[in-house]
Formats: C-alpha cells, sequence, structure tokens
C-alpha cells in the first residue's frame, strides 16, 4: 500500500461525523478509509451509515461491517469521501478510473460536503492532462454517440474488460468511453454541458464545481486544498 494514499485516507479521519449518513466512494485510496471507519464504527466511536457509490464500495462497507443505507431513504448525506483520478487548480475532478464515475456523481450530488482524497500525483493544472475523460454510454446509443465524440475532435475507445472478452461494462449495465483530448481542457463545465447534451451520454466523469476539499497524501504527511 502506497504510504501517499494511506496519508490522504488518515488525513480525512477526523471530519467523520460522530452520528448520521455519509456517501462511501469508490477506488484503493478510499478502500483505505473504508477499513478505518469500519474499525471506528466497531469500536463505538461513531454511528454512521454509508449508501455505497458502486458496487465495490459496497463490497468493501459488506467487508468492514459498516451499516448500508440508501438515497431514498437518506436523500442528504453529510459528506462524501470519494478518489479522484486527475484534481485541477480549482478542484474540479476527472474521475471514472474504475468505471463508478454515474453513481459517484449520483451520491456526490446528493452530499453536503465532497471531500476528495488523492494522492500527490493526480494534481494537474487542467483536466485531460495525463488522463482520458471517461464517459458512461447507453449501449444502444454507442454508435452514434461516438460519431458525435468524432465530430467534436475528440478521439474516444471503448473501454474494454481485462478479464473477459468485450467491453467494460458498468455497475449500470452501460459501457466506457475514454475520450482523448488534443489538448487538456481550459473550461471543463462547458465541456461537461456539451457531452452531457448528446443523447445516450448517461454522465460524464468531469467533476466541476463539486469539490469541497482536497486532502493530498504525500510520503511523510499531507495537505489540504479548500
Ligand atoms: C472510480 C474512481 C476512483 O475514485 C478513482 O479512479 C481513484 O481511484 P484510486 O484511489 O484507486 O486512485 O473515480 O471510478
Amino acid at each position: 500500500m502506497s504510504n501517499a494514499k494511506l496519508n490522504a485516507a488518515k488525513s480525512v479521519i477526523p471530519l467523520i461525523p460522530k452520528k448520521g449518513a455519509i456517501g462511501l466512494g469508490s477506488g484503493s485510496t478510499v478502500a483505505i478509509f473504508a477499513k478505518e471507519l469500519g474499525r471506528q464504527i466497531a469500536a463505538g466511536e461513531v454511528d454512521v451509515r454509508v449508501v455505497p457509490s458502486s458496487y465495490q464500495a459496497y463490497q468493501l462497507a459488506v467487508e468492514y461491517k459498516i451499516p448500508l443505507t440508501n438515497l431514498d431513504i437518506d436523500p442528504i448525506l453529510l459528506l462524501t469521501v470519494d478518489g479522484a483520478d486527475e484534481v485541477d487548480k480549482d478542484l474540479n475532478l476527472t474521475k471514472g478510473g474504475g468505471g463508478a464515475l454515474f453513481q459517484e456523481k449520483v451520491v456526490a450530488s446528493a452530499s453536503e460536503r465532497l471531500i476528495i482524497i488523492v494522492d500527490e500525483s493526480k494534481l494537474v493544472d487542467y483536466l485531460a492532462t495525463r488522463y482520458d475523460i471517461p464517459i458512461e454510454v447507453l449501449p444502444f446509443s454507442l454508435g452514434v454517440v461516438r460519431r458525435k465524440i468524432i465530430d467534436m475532435g475528440i478521439t474516444p475507445t471503448v473501454r474494454e474488460a481485462q478479464r473477459k472478452m468485450g467491453p467494460v461494462v458498468t455497475d449500470n449495465g452501460n459501457f466506457i468511453l475514454d475520450l482523448k483530448f488534443s489538448e487538456p481542457i481550459m473550461d471543463p463545465a462547458k465541456v461537461a454541458v456539451d457531452l452531457k447534451m448528446i443523447p445516450g451520454v448517461v454522465e460524464t466523469g468531469l467533476f466541476v464545481g463539486m469539490t469541497d476539499e482536497v486532502h493530498i497524501g504525500l510520503e511523510d504527511g499531507s495537505r489540504i486544498l479548500k
């Protein structure tokens, strides 16, 4: 386990509320946080339940005996702790490296605060610098979405599964297109809207204006961007 990810996860521990519902993001950094959350719950230090943002997050909750809830019972979450693939200087994010961007965005939107935990390698000046932008696409619409994306000057690639033939199928039964931009994104809000306006695009991995704090893990500590 990387020390930087561990330090990012540790940095957010003091923000865990004593009681209530929170969102549990996805990824390897969140997995470290989930383990500590489970320990605190088992020790009776906090009385927290979570809405998982993916099947992986659900599995983490089950593994660490974290009580589960959902957005029907708890439509307002005190906070969500999640990871990211890129964080720009305005705290906009690229997410979806693990294919979970759609439910992650829904859970984030239900949260009073979105706290992101990353190691320093995720920091960029502009999004799409070191990571392609994933979008979730309805399989029925794949051909037309791909054509419209190419018309926008962006190169889409269907994300292929690793140990199954064919495309990655998301928790919602959709496909992921990874979008290669010819240059970094200067106006992520506009790009997010333009992409989302294409019928068949279920959601984008651009999280614009949603983040409250980014906890950056370093090899020997952490720092916080607000
Ligand atoms: C999954 C995500 C993850 O939060 C993101 O990929 C970061 O993961 P990690 O903490 O493993 O680097 O968006 O869809």
